[in-house]
Formats: C-alpha cells, sequence, structure tokens
C-alpha cells in the first residue's frame, strides 16, 4: 500500500516538472516576440487627420502615443520647432496634456498661407532608442481669384445647342460652382470640380434670360459670392398664339391687342375681312418697347365699335427673317357676357328682398308703438 502511494508521488513530481519547463518555454517564446515587436515604433494617434482652415484662423493638432514622451519635434514646410511641455511663442504654444501621459502638439494661433501642407511630429521615449511619427494635412484655404462664364457661341437661333461653361480658377479646395438660369439652377459642382457644364437645345423661351454663375468658397463670407452673367440672345420666328378673343363695348373705343414673341421684333400687318384697316375707323399701334416677358405688343385702335365688327375678320400677321405667323382676333360683345355670378337682375333681386324686409319690420314697429293690427290691447 505504501509502495503504491510513494509511486504515485513519484509520478506527479514528474508531471509537475515537465509542466513546469513548458511553462519556461512559453514565457521565453512570449519575451523573444516582445522583443521583435518592440523593433516598431509605438503607434501614434493624430486627433485632426485633416483640417481646412482660412488664412488668419487658430489651428491645433495633438500627437498621441501609449507611454510617456521624453522629446517632440515638430515640422511643417521648412520650419522645423522642438517642442517642449512649457513652450509658449507670440505665435504658438505647446498643446496636450503632458509628455507624461504621451501627449505632443501644437496650437497655432493665427495660420499663414505658407504654412499649407503635411504637419509632422516626431516623438522619442525615456526607454526606447526608437522614434514614432504622426501626421495631419492643414489646407489653408483660397478663395478662387477668376470666375469665367463662357457659351459656345454668342447668339443662338432657336434649336441650336448651347454648351454653358462656368470655370474658376485659384481656389483652394475647390469652391462650389452654381450655374442659373435666371433663379433656376441649372448645374452646381460636385466638391472636387471647378467647373461646371450646362448643354441645353436654345428654346425662344430662354432669350433675354440672365445666365449667372456663382462661386461660394469656405474662404469667402456668405455675402461675398463671386459670380459672372450673360443675357442669352436666341433668334426665333413669332411664335403661334391661342385663338384670340376680345371683348370690347358697343359704341365705344376700343383696342384689339396681341402679344407676339419673336426675336428680332417682328413686322406686323392688320388685315380685316382680308384688306387693311381703313384709317378713318382704325388705327394701328404698336409698342417699340419690348414687355416685360419679352413678347411684342401689336394693337388696333377702333374709333367706335359697331354690331358690324362682331361679324368681321381681324387677323394680324407678324414677321421676322426667321419666319411669319398669323393670329386671328374674334371680338364679344362685353354687355352680352355674364362675367360675374350675379348679374343686373340678381342684384336688382337682392335690393328688392332688402327693402321688403326692411319693410315689414318698420310695419311691425309701428304697429307696436302705437298698439294697432295684432298689438291692440283689449
Ligand atoms: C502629405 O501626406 C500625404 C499622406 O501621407 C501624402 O500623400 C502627401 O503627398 C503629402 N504632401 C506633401 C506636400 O508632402
Ligand atoms: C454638370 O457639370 C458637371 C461638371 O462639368 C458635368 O460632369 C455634368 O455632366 C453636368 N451635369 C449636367 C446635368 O449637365
Ligand atoms: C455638351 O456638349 C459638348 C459639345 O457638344 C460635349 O462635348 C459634352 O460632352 C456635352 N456635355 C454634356 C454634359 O452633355
Amino acid at each position: 500500500m505504501k509502495e503504491i502511494w510513494s509511486r504515485n508521488k513519484e509520478v506527479m513530481v514528474m508531471h509537475w516538472l515537465i509542466s513546469r519547463t513548458c511553462h519556461v518555454f512559453i514565457i521565453l517564446a512570449c519575451l523573444s516576440t516582445a522583443s521583435v515587436l518592440a523593433q516598431s515604433p509605438p503607434k501614434v494617434e493624430v486627433d485632426v487627420k485633416e483640417k481646412v482652415v482660412k488664412v488668419g484662423d487658430p489651428f491645433e493638432f495633438v500627437c498621441r502615443v501609449a507611454r510617456p514622451i521624453e522629446y517632440c519635434g515638430i515640422k511643417f514646410g521648412t520650419t522645423s520647432i522642438k517642442i517642449k511641455e512649457n513652450t509658449k511663442r507670440d505665435d504658438l504654444e505647446y498643446s496636450g496634456r503632458g509628455f507624461q501621459n504621451g501627449e505632443c502638439g501644437i496650437k497655432i494661433y493665427s495660420v499663414k498661407e505658407n504654412m499649407h501642407g503635411n504637419f509632422t511630429c516626431t516623438v522619442g521615449y525615456p526607454d526606447l532608442s526608437l522614434e514614432s511619427v504622426g501626421l495631419t494635412q492643414l489646407t489653408v484655404a483660397i478663395p478662387p481669384t477668376s470666375i469665367k462664364l463662357t457659351t459656345n457661341k454668342e447668339e443662338y437661333k432657336e434649336g441650336e445647342q448651347m454648351v454653358m461653361t462656368c470655370s474658376t480658377s485659384g481656389a483652394r479646395p475647390a469652391p462650389t460652382v452654381t450655374l442659373f438660369l435666371d433663379n433656376n439652377i441649372l448645374n452646381t459642382s460636385r466638391k472636387t470640380s471647378e467647373s461646371v457644364i450646362f448643354n441645353r437645345t436654345a428654346s425662344y423661351k430662354d432669350n433675354n434670360k440672365r445666365l449667372v454663375c456663382k462661386a461660394t468658397h469656405q474662404a469667402l463670407s456668405e455675402d461675398d459670392v463671386r459670380s459672372n452673367e450673360k443675357i442669352l440672345i436666341v433668334y426665333f420666328k413669332p411664335q403661334p398664339g391661342e385663338f384670340i378673343k376680345t371683348s370690347l363695348k358697343e359704341g365705344e373705343e376700343g383696342t384689339i391687342s396681341v402679344d407676339v414673341f419673336a426675336n428680332p421684333k417682328p413686322r406686323f400687318d392688320w388685315r380685316i375681312n382680308g384688306v387693311s384697316p381703313d384709317n378713318a375707323a382704325f388705327k394701328t399701334v404698336t409698342d417699340q418697347e419690348m414687355n416685360s416677358d419679352g413678347s411684342y405688343r401689336a394693337k388696333l385702335l377702333i374709333n367706335k365699335v359697331t354690331q358690324d365688327d362682331l361679324t368681321k375678320e381681324f387677323v394680324l400677321t407678324a414677321t421676322n427673317i426667321h419666319g411669319s405667323e398669323t393670329y386671328r382676333v374674334e371680338i364679344t360683345f362685353a354687355s352680352l357676357e355674364s362675367e360675374d355670378g350675379i348679374g343686373a337682375g340678381g342684384i336688382v333681386g337682392i335690393i328688392m328682398a332688402i327693402l321688403i324686409t326692411l319693410g315689414g319690420v318698420g310695419l311691425a314697429l309701428f304697429a307696436r308703438s302705437t298698439g294697432r293690427w295684432c298689438f291692440a290691447r283689449e
């Protein structure tokens, strides 16, 4: 019995020895791995990876490592600065929570244009003969220096292809470029583009519209928008109009007017039943000025409107070098139309009803005050 016990003890000791050796091997393996890992410097975390600022703005960034720092250098452009925890100059100071906490950064009070580019921090350690490097990219914004609006032609004929381009230069980063036709946005640039293009088939509606190119940029204040504009010119024949009805008053002077869209300005020719208007009864007037919507107005004045005019055929022909178009006008009498819901008869009816009601109330009051009829006392 005793013998078995002691054998067991021997086996246990053997086991213990073997496992001990294994531990030693594992520890040795771990140590050698650690020494290999220690060959690469500790990783630097930078709080700001990239930033866009304007000239005069402050800029601050901090590099962080997971162990105490002994020294720290910051480089940008051709400038190289040795930073200490107590560094404080007219233009910059140390930023961070101390070398002991593994932090080194700078705060620049007022960025200058030549600071555009990469900022690097290089840190060294009291217990390691390695240096770690961190990097941040600073973009010092510059507004666009020029903004150019171009069209493939100076003037268009209806149906021609218009290619409108708005481009800027000199900005950093790219500005937002937007092309407008009057107040409608045609195209607006993505962040990476300095220009926009827009293609369109010239329509008569585009004539006289304002093509505007605007650039907004972070280095410009909100109301300091750089822009450029031009008025579009589109030539086209007189445009077909709808059938025109004119309401006139019998016995009075009347005016028939037709607005015609055309460019250049058309010639107007009136015909009444196929012949030129006779000067005694009619007068033709053409407004010299263009209407605000771009159309031109042709007018025919009738000295005295008669029943006869209802049956006449009034035809206007407008012609310019791109073509011609005819417009027929029909005359109606204003008095024969019932434009409103309540005609003259309706109004008379309402007045009568009011009078009758007032009369009834008046009679009742009279009867009551004088004690007549149904108000009579027994
Ligand atoms: C700044 O750093 C970035 C990222 O490492 C690099 O691609 C770029 O070329 C650097 N710019 C300059 C001006 O050195
Ligand atoms: C807007 O402009 C961009 C840049 O020039 C162009 O690639 C894009 O096709 C344009 N979009 C339209 C709708 O024309
Ligand atoms: C606009 O027209 C130009 C010239 O015809 C052409 O090169 C370009 O690809 C067109 N762009 C768009 C966005 O349609």
